[in-house]
């Protein structure tokens, strides 16, 4: 499922809300029927949500390796968890860089590393906030064929993103935001035939944020 939105209505707001990264001033929030409003993160992390936050917040003084099993748990025993091998085969560039310091690796790589790190908590919900901002067409792309193969497995994730032809590719379901509120909510095909949406509440989008 997507946050569909134009720039600060909200959408990152709402993640960061989620995980417990700043407390909402309203209403609540339940993740599988349990109030989590006002939790800490790492107690939202701990009953199964995982985010890679806009802007990637690397750690940037550990290496690649450390920066994934930093913060790596699986304390909902789910079967099949993440380790580092599975991680690695999903973003094979980090395999070389796996003793590099985050800081030193390229926005792709890290993009990846935030992912990675996200994942090696095995969430529930994969919560994944502007996964491809600023990335060359190439690396988009990496990165949307490795959130397709999360699909494919099983894996639920939230997507927060500007290529608009991507989403509603990979995802099933989409809320669009505006000013903090849900304002529409639908399946890809209900949205691409209404054509009023997306210049009413996304904005006219650029040609390359539509491939
Ligand atoms: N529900 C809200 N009420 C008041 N201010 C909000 C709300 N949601 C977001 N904002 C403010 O709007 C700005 C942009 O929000 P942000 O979540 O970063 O937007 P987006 O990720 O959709 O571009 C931020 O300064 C944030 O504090
Ligand atoms: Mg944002």
């Amino acid at each position: 499922m997507t946050l569909l939105g134009r720039n600060g209505m909200g959408k990152t707001t709402t993640v960061r809300s989620i995980m417990g990264l700043i407390k909402p001033k309203r209403g609540e929030i339940k993740f599988q029927g349990r109030d989590i409003t006002g939790w800490p993160p790492y107690r939202v992390a701990k009953v199964g949500v995982g985010l890679a936050p806009e802007g990637r917040h690397i750690f940037p003084n550990l290496s690649v390796g450390e920066n994934l099993t930093a913060t790596a748990h699986n304390i909902n025993q789910l079967a099949d968890p993440w380790n580092l091998d599975r991680i690695l085969a999903l973003f094979p560039p980090l395999e070389p860089r796996i003793k590099i310091l985050g800081g030193r690796i390229s926005g792709g790589e890290q993009q990846m590393l935030s992912i990675g790190r996200a994942l090696m908590t095995n969430p529930k919900l994969l919560l994944l906030d502007e996964a491809t901002e600023g990335l060359s067409p190439l690396l988009r792309n990496q990165i949307w064929n490795s959130i397709m193969r999360l699909k494919d497995k099983g894996q639920s994730i939230l997507l927060i993103d500007k290529n608009l032809k991507s989403l509603l590719k990979v995802a099933d379901r989409h809320y669009i935001v505006e000013k903090g509120q849900i304002v529409w909510t639908g399946n890809s095909d209900k949205f691409s035939t209404s054509p009023d949406l997306q210049k009413r509440y996304i904005g006219i989008w650029r040609s390359s944020n539509y491939g």
